[in-house]
């Protein structure tokens, strides 16, 4: 598209955006309906899908969309070529829900629901609603996988789905404990997997933590696959002060990597706990994870600016640094960056406001107006800077 150029140029001029917002209302829409164009006010949240112009347009490496329609195949089409790497690969999860007691929840209920398609959803369904969606994407991308949810002894799960388990750990879940405790369940997990290496060596089993709020997109046995020497992967940006996001964590599932993946999560939480306990609600375990990378004597920050995938010992780990481009890809918002969706994207996160767009990417993708995973990328690359209800 013609305006590509000058989006790439313009990402400090918030004005010029809006100008140009402003001269490229909706493309086609077809068939899929209930969709309008990009709104002129950003702060403004909708209960319904929202389309914009599709960033990295005339960018070659960047998929294409015409409409909702993609020009490029992306590597979805080869899936069940490399779906049959031999390790085992599950998925983690740490979720919870805060149920609040029935006549409460019925007094909140009409005030706080969402409608996506024809369901609606009070607080808790709507949840419910995202681990079901992320669940369902593993199981298009990678369905030889498994899907691990820690959760509070306390939530009683109702997920009742095939190669998908619930894990209760103990720990403190309430919201404002949630990142910490998150870090000691994933360090507790390790340590249970350590303890059933000791009995039975079978097969390797490599663990993907993740934000249940993501849609696996593509194939990641070629993570472990590819870089046969890591311990622990992280995904990096080029943001100063966030450069590590804490949503995506791939563990070698050998006793070696099992035991020093656990050993660095270990030095991240006492970072946490001493350092970022103020910030624990949120964006604590972020901060830690970056100040563990960033204080270490021999790692050159610079690394972060450039997406490309790289390796550094820390703390007795083989960290492998994964660019978020491809592995923790989100929608961008606002005056975020312009360049568009790679075609290898692997991993969606959802972050922020940006649940209704999961469920709705679900829907559309299991639509007839969709013809595959990368019709629904260019919906999701069309849409994502739309902040949205919920
Ligand atoms: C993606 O599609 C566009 C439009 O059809 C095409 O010009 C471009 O070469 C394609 N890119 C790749 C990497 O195939
Ligand atoms: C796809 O699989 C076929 C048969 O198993 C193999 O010959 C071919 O090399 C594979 N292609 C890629 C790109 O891995
Ligand atoms: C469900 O949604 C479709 C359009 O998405 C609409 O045509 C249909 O009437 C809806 N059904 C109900 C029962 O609301
Ligand atoms: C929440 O509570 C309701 C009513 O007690 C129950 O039916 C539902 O299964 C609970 N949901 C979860 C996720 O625990
Ligand atoms: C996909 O769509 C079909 C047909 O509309 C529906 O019956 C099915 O429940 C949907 N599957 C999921 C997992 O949403």
């Amino acid at each position: 598209m013609r305006a590509s150029g000058g989006w790439r140029r313009s990402l400090f001029c918030l004005p010029l955006i809006f100008f140009i917002t402003y001269l490229f209302p909706v493309l086609e829409l077809h068939q899929y309906s209930n969709i309008e164009g990009l709104p002129r006010k950003h702060n403004k949240k909708f209960d319904h899908l929202v389309l914009g112009p599709a960033a990295g347009q005339g960018l070659h490496d960047r998929l294409q969309c015409q409409g909702l329609k993609a020009l490029n195949k992306t590597h979805f089409s080869t899936l069940s070529n490399i779906s049959n790497f031999q390790d085992t690969i599950s998925f983690v999860t740490v979720f919870t829900v805060y149920n609040t007691t029935l006549p409460a929840r019925v007094n909140d209920r009409s005030s706080n629901l969402v409608t996506v398609g024809n369901i609606s959803y009070d607080k808790v369904e709507r949840s419910m609603a995202i681990l079901d969606v992320f669940i369902n994407f593993i199981q298009v991308s990678m369905p030889q996988s498994n899907i691990i949810i820690l959760t509070d002894p306390a939530s009683k799960l109702p997920v009742h789905r095939n190669r998908v388990s619930v894990l209760p750990i103990e720990g403190e879940y309430s919201r404002g404990k949630l990142m910490l405790q998150r870090i000691r369940s994933y360090i507790d997990f390790l340590q249970r997997r350590l303890e059933e290496y000791s009995q039975r060596q079978d097969h390797v089993n490599h663990y993907i933590f993740t934000d249940s709020d993501v849609a696996v997109v593509g194939n990641l046995g070629q993570i472990f696959h590819n870089h046969p020497d890591f311990h622990l992967a992280l995904t990096f940006r080029n943001n100063k002060d966030q450069p590590l996001n804490s949503g995506f964590i791939a563990v070698k599932g050998t006793p070696d990597g099992i035991l020093r993946a656990k050993a660095f999560l270990q030095v991240v939480l006492e970072t946490y706990s001493t350092k970022y306990m103020e910030a624990s609600r949120m964006l604590g375990d972020q901060l830690a994870l970056a100040w563990v990378v960033k204080s270490h004597p021999s790692f050159d920050v610079r690394r972060f600016s450039r997406p490309q995938a790289f390796m550094e010992e820390i703390h007795g780990a083989s960290l492998l640094f994964l660019p978020c481009a491809v592995y923790n890809w989100t929608p961008p918002e606002g005056a975020g960056q312009f360049h568009g969706m790679p075609l290898d994207v692997k991993v969606v996160h959802f972050k922020g406001s940006r649940k209704r767009l999961m469920l709705e990417s679900w829907n559309f993708f299991n639509s007839t107006a969709c013809s595959g995973i990368a019709d629904m990328l260019c919906l999701i690359l069309k849409s994502g800077r739309t902040k949205y209800d919920f």
